[in-house]
């Protein structure tokens, strides 16, 4: 069989669909560079690392990884039950949220139906509804990266059936206000999901503007899914757990008859359980991040580059040069970040707040690739 005829056996919603951007692990960039240092800044994760009594929990459930993982995520689901004030059923687990992302698009989206998010969004947004054979309509975020609230309310029709968006966004970094969410959640049309993305909400959660978007939801009676996960401030990325909370319990019982079985694995839910115990690590995470988050986009503006407000713990910017030849330059010095690639963005950039070190290494490099820049057009 020939390509062509390979990419036919695939349903007509897959054969056109974009893969997602997972970006360059470092040890590919270490290789293909011959480099030994690398500054890994393109996924948002946590340069601290997960709570020290998360080693020990895995260690003990590795004892008994013969045996399959509790299905229902039991103890995860007490704790967390017990530290979000939700009830035990109101709460889906899933291999990362992103896995919850495509449970809820294969569950909730039929052909043709419609589905509102934001542009530029996080790409999952978009490929697991249009693999499920949704419309997705991208509402432009305004120009100087906030939330377009009335042009997503105009966005909603009788047809949409997913509300799905991160706030913070991914990648601007803004949030929702109080009012700008209530004017969104009245504007919710009948037979409408809100899937409200809250990847960073820990980050935000602490900031004098940033409302209780769960509190908010909650109190409108609409239908919502509010994801969450152990990815970013609580550093577990690499054993995948993320969660969902939702408004009654038979969307959790929808979602879970589509979801597999086993999904969050022995491990992960033990990391998680000790993570969430631990509150100080926590509060360091989100300070390291706070703190490095001000001093980078200080050291950017003073290499001409404004950022986009972030509440989240990276930083989206542009620079007069495509986007794809300034993330070559980079990963040629060791330094990883994210270049935007939807149409519209091609010359942005999101870096996540990494190590001191980390972040050192990324804005001397960005200052000599720009320069170089420079004088090539010059
Ligand atoms: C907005 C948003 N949602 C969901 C995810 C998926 O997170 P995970 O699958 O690691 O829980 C990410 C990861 O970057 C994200 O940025």
């Amino acid at each position: 069989m020939n390509a062509n005829d390979l990419n036919l056996l695939a349903r007509a919603e897959v054969r056109d669909l974009a893969s997602y951007n997972a970006g360059l692990g470092s040890d590919a960039v270490r290789k293909r560079f011959g480099l030994t240092r690398v500054a890994k800044l393109g996924s948002n994760e946590n340069p601290m690392g997960p709570a020290p009594a998360v080693t020990a929990a895995m260690a003990h459930a590795c004892s008994e990884i013969a045996l399959y993982p509790d299905a229902g995520c039991q103890a995860l689901r007490a704790a967390l039950s017990k530290k979000l004030n939700v009830p035990e059923d109101h709460l889906v687990f899933g291999n990362g949220s992103e896995d919850l992302l495509s449970v809820i698009s294969r569950v909730f989206l039929d052909h043709d139906d419609e589905v509102v998010t934001v542009v530029p969004s996080f790409g999952l947004h978009f490929i697991y509804p249009m693999a499920a054979g949704a419309r997705v309509v991208g509402v432009p975020m305004t120009a100087e990266g906030t939330f377009d609230v009335a042009a997503m309310v105009a966005a909603l029709t009788p047809r949409t059936r997913l509300l799905m968006f991160s706030c913070p966004s991914n990648p601007v970094g803004c949030t929702l206000s109080a009012d700008e969410l209530q004017q969104l959640l009245s504007a919710l049309p009948a037979q409408c999901l809100l899937v409200f993305d809250e990847a960073y909400y820990e980050y935000a959660r602490w900031e004098a503007d940033y409302p209780d978007c769960l509190g908010l939801i909650q109190a409108s009676g609409k239908p919502f899914v509010l994801l969450r996960t152990f990815s970013k401030a609580y550093s577990l990325a690499g054993l995948r757990v993320g969660y969902g909370i939702v408004s009654d319990p038979l969307l959790a019982d929808l979602i879970n008859r589509l979801r597999t079985p086993f999904n969050v694995n022995r491990v992960a839910q033990a990391a998680a359980v000790a993570a969430l115990a631990d509150d100080e690590h926590l509060q360091a995470c989100l300070s390291h991040v706070a703190s490095e988050r001000r001093r980078l986009a200080v050291a950017l503006q003073e290499q001409g580059i404004s950022t986009a407000p972030s509440m989240a713990n990276f930083l989206y910017f542009s620079t007069p040069y495509p986007a794809e030849v300034i993330n070559q330059l980079l990963l040629r010095e060791g330094v990883i970040i994210k270049p935007w690639r939807e149409a519209g963005y091609a010359n942005h950039l999101r870096v996540s707040i990494g190590s001191c070190e980390d972040n050192d290494l990324f804005l001397q490099a960005l200052a000599r690739v720009l320069a170089v820049q420079e004088t090539r057009t010059d």
